[in-house]
């Protein structure tokens, strides 16, 4: 498997394109088994995961062509377009699922469309068990008739078509807003979700379904209501910025002391973590073409942050957080609400010199002057990125090993990262390290 290298202490200057989000781009391909036309996809990030899911719908009988263009170096802001004229098949296979959770999100549409699926359970992973049970009761509640056999869900829909119901989330989930906005677009009747996830993303996605015909109110907010159609048609759409993305490269601007230009970046979309920076002594600006993250000189203080549902601080920046306030003067504390498993960075990170304290939910962070380089692993997206996050701004060499979970999420991340100074490379599986 690929490693990263990286030699500390440069502080980073430049610009970074900020491409698609992942997150969106894995809910609304989906969305193309909800109708017989086209849904074009562009500013499509080029990601592990988002070939992932190409497969797994490819495998239902979706026709797929990618249009690309390189920019930088490498390419970026794809054009996807998606035709699911003929779904031939309703099943998502574990070995499909088992690599990537948002497997689960063709659940709603092939229901809605086709009125059965059959998708593998995703099983537990490595950030915490994440089940799919909120998922499985909104679609009862709009009228499936489901069971786990196998170690799959089987689903059906009595009659064919699921009707509108009244689903109440009793904590804020994003994919199973999803699934269940996609699958109540083509319900018979009304839908009324409370307490909604209002995260960007899914709200990327019923601005695509509106796009496509959906009737839907109330999008960003706690409630959202959903007039079932009875057929969606092929849009164009364009997947918005990815937050995330931007939080973790404003991170390597803040943990570097340096000063990067976030080019396509939406500053409105990462209120939680600017104030955050803010707080932390990052000077945060607007640029014609994006924002400007400027931490040249700045004496970076510690923070206490805690992880909510958007507009609270994302549970996918905390680990970037934490990378940077292991160099912060002073304490700082996080405390982790969404995920139960989300600590796995904080012994890697302190075999770089961090001094992490984990009490249940909560972390201390005490920085320290300096972190020191090493071979780190990590065993998810977010934690592998705060390991690179450490790296730069460690002494000497560090090596990140299962660079495959930076791929599922970060596009050319050892390429963006040098074109602003970083002394950052790839080797290759094979390769030597030296
Ligand atoms: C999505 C994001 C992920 C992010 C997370 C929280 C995608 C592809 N992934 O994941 O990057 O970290 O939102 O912002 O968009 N839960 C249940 N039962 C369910 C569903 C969820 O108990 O049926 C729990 C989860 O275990 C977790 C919490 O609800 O504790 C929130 O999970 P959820 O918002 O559903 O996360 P994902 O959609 O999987």
């Amino acid at each position: 498997m690929d490693k990263i290298r990286i030699v500390g202490g440069t502080p980073l200057r430049g610009v970074i394109p900020i491409g698609g989000a992942k997150n969106a781009a894995l809910t609304l391909m989906p969305a193309c088994l909800l109708t017989d036309e086209t849904l074009s996809l562009s500013n499509l990030p080029h990601l592990v995961d988002i070939t992932t899911m190409a497969n797994l719908l490819s495998q239902h009988g979706v026709s797929m062509s990618l249009n690309g263009h390189a920019e930088n170096g490498g390419p970026t802001g794809r054009v996807l377009e998606l035709n699911a004229r003929t779904i031939t098949n309703t099943t998502a296979p574990y070995d499909l699922v088992r690599k990537m959770r948002a497997s689960v999100l063709v659940l709603g549409p092939l229901l809605a469309r086709c009125g059965q699926a059959r998708v593998s359970l995703p099983g537990g992973c490595a950030i915490g068990t994440r089940p799919v049970d909120l998922h499985l009761k909104a679609l009862e509640a709009m009228g499936a008739r489901i069971s786990v056999e196998g170690g799959y869900v089987v689903a059906d829909v009595p009659g064919g078509r699921l009707h509108g119901g009244h689903v109440v989330f009793p904590q804020v989930t994003v994919g199973g807003t999803e699934n269940t906005l996609m699958a109540a677009a083509l319900a018979d009747g009304e839908t009324v979700i409370a307490n909604a996830a209002r995260e960007p993303e899914v709200c990327d996605l019923a601005e695509c379904l509106q796009a496509m015909g959906a009737k839907i109110t109330g999008i960003g907010t706690s409630t959202i209501r959903v007039e079932g159609v009875d057929r969606l048609h092929g849009a164009d759409y364009s997947v918005l910025p990815d937050r995330i993305e931007t939080g973790t490269y404003a991170v390597a601007a803040a943990i570097t002391r340096g000063d990067i230009e976030l080019v396509g970046a939406r500053r409105d979309l990462m209120h939680a973590v600017e104030k955050v920076l803010i707080e932390a002594g990052v000077r945060i600006s607007d640029t014609p073409r994006g924002v400007r993250i400027d931490a040249d000189g700045a004496r970076i203080v510690g923070v206490d942050i805690m992880t909510e549902p958007y507009p609270g601080f994302p549970t996918d920046m905390q680990a970037q957080l934490m990378a940077l306030m292991a160099t912060a003067e002073g304490a700082s504390m996080i405390t982790e609400t969404i995920f139960e498993n989300r600590y796995m960075h904080v012994p890697e990170l302190g075999r770089m010199g961090a001094r992490v304290n984990v009490h249940g939910a909560s972390a201390i962070i005490r920085g320290v002057p300096r972190l020191s380089g090493a071979p780190v692993m990590a065993t998810d997206l977010r934690a592998s990125v705060s390991l690179v996050l450490a790296g730069l701004a460690a002494e000497g060499e560090t090596i990140v090993n299962r660079v495959y979970h930076l791929d599922r999420g970060y596009e050319r991340v050892e390429g963006k990262l040098a074109a602003c100074g970083a002394q950052i490379e790839r080797i290759k599986d094979g390769q030597p390290a030296e």
